[in-house]
């Protein structure tokens, strides 16, 4: 009764929220360590040694292939919550994917086909003492010798239904100025402000303790919940939002967004933090709305590696284009219009407003 109460829950307040359906099967265990001459089979996985993650293969929905990912366990938690996605440009097409550890240090996907997928390039030092092992941080750590530095990001999806790199990336300033930082394409797009010991002056979230820690080799930031009722948790959606999600011990979610772009009728600069944009200077503006019907002509552009922040930027520093929107029903690619609206259809895209100006609060140092 409880369940069903949950679910019904998560279908009013996700109706329109990034939760991807992962299926997975009951695997087997297999401790949280793979090492070379192992190989860990699709119905198999790692589990980290309080249990917290899991490393598994999934599908995604029900025609997307399976993917390879790192999994926050927690029963109150339905649909699973991956926090990380191995294969996502390249799902595998049925459940004979193996993982290994070559000799040489590189974590190997293969597939029926014989496809080879390499995730991470260890040492290049042959060595046959390598593993792989999933900490209850949610890492998989690469063990072959000598460390080098890191440098992890976070990257965005390329779109609600679609698993492969988007538009936006998170990330620590490597100018080492202490502040977490989101590109859109390179492009500096927010950033948290400069870290006051405990907290970011944009990331307004009293609720996490950040700690800085630098070294020679590593610099990072962690950070602890300081209210024991809750989980919770940082994830970046596919239009550039940085979303706080806590959960409550009865399984209930609640979100922050942090948010710079124009969906969904959010203006530009809504958010602390936000990188001045250049205005287009195109007469009708630079502000879009959502809005549903048909254009009487479309231009298309299938490249599939685009999601819809990189169509709204194509279209909004082109004054000839009125209206935005997704070229395929996973969310990829673009289509442009410099036509008129007309009624008879049901699809949502977005339209240049006029009437509308850009008011951005841009970020000042
Ligand atoms: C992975 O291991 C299996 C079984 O040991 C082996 O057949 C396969 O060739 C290995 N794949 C790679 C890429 O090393
Ligand atoms: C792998 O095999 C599947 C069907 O078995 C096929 O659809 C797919 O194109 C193959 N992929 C490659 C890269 O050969
Ligand atoms: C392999 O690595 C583990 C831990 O990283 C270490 O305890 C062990 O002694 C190593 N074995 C060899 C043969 O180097
Ligand atoms: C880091 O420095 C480069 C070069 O000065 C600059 O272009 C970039 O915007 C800086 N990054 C941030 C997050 O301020
Ligand atoms: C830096 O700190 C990390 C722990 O986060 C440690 O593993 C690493 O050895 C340190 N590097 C150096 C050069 O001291
Ligand atoms: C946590 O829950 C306990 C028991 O329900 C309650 O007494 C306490 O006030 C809560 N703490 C916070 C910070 O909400
Ligand atoms: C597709 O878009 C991506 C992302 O902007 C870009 O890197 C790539 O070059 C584009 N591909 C083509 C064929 O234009
Ligand atoms: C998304 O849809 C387009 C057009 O239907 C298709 O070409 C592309 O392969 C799809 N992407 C994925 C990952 O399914
Ligand atoms: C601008 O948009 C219009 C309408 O989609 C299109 O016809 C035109 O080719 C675009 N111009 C450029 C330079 O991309
Ligand atoms: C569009 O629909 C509205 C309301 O249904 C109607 O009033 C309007 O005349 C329609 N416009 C066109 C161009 O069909
Ligand atoms: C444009 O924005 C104004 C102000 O928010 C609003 O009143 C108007 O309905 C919008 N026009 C369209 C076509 O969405």
């Amino acid at each position: 009764m409880a369940r069903m109460r949950r679910t019904e829950y998560f279908k009013v307040i996700l109706s329109c929220l990034v939760v991807f359906w992962f299926i997975c099967f009951q695997g087997l265990h297999a401790a949280d360590t793979l090492t070379v001459g192992q190989t860990m089979r699709d119905w198999e996985f790692l589990e980290s040694p309080n249990k917290l993650f899991r490393l598994q293969f999934c599908g995604l929905g029900v025609s997307y292939g399976r993917y390879l990912g790192i999994q926050y366990m927690n029963d109150r938690l339905v649909p699973a919550k991956f926090v990380w996605v191995a294969n996502s440009r390249i799902p595998l097409a049925d459940t004979s994917g193996t993982l290994n550890i070559t000799v040489d240090g590189n974590l190997v996907l293969t597939d029926s086909n014989g496809t080879f997928i390499t995730i991470s390039v260890g040492q290049p030092a042959p060595s046959s003492n390598i593993s792989a092992t999933l900490l209850d941080s949610g890492n998989l750590v690469l063990r072959s010798g000598e460390r080098q530095p890191q440098y992890r990001l976070l990257t965005s999806f390329a779109s609600q239904r679609l698993a492969t790199p988007g538009t936006f990336i998170f990330g620590v300033d490597p100018n080492n100025t202490k502040q977490l930082v989101i590109w859109q394409r390179g492009v500096l797009y927010w950033r948290s402000g400069i870290w006051n010991g405990y907290n970011f002056n944009y990331f307004p979230y009293s609720k996490f303790d950040f700690s800085y820690f630098s070294n020679e080799s590593d610099s990072y930031f962690t950070y602890t919940i300081n209210d024991n009722n809750l989980s919770s948790w940082i994830e970046m959606g596919s239009s550039g939002n940085i979303r706080i999600v806590e959960m409550t011990s009865d399984g209930l979610l609640s979100f922050t967004d942090t948010h710079c772009g124009v969906t969904d009728k959010l203006e530009y600069g809504t958010a602390a933090g936000c990188a001045v944009i250049e205005t287009s200077n195109c007469k009708s503006g630079d502000v879009f709305d959502q809005t549903r019907g048909e254009m009487n002509s479309w231009n298309f552009l299938n490249n599939f590696s685009l999601g819809i922040a990189d169509c709204k930027e194509i279209c909004r520093r082109n004054c000839s284009c009125n209206a935005y929107g997704s070229a395929s029903s996973n969310g990829s690619g673009c289509k442009f219009s410099d036509g008129q609206k007309l009624n008879f259809s049901e699809e949502a895209f977005y339209i240049r407003n006029g009437s509308v100006v850009a008011t951005g609060k841009p970020y000042s140092h």
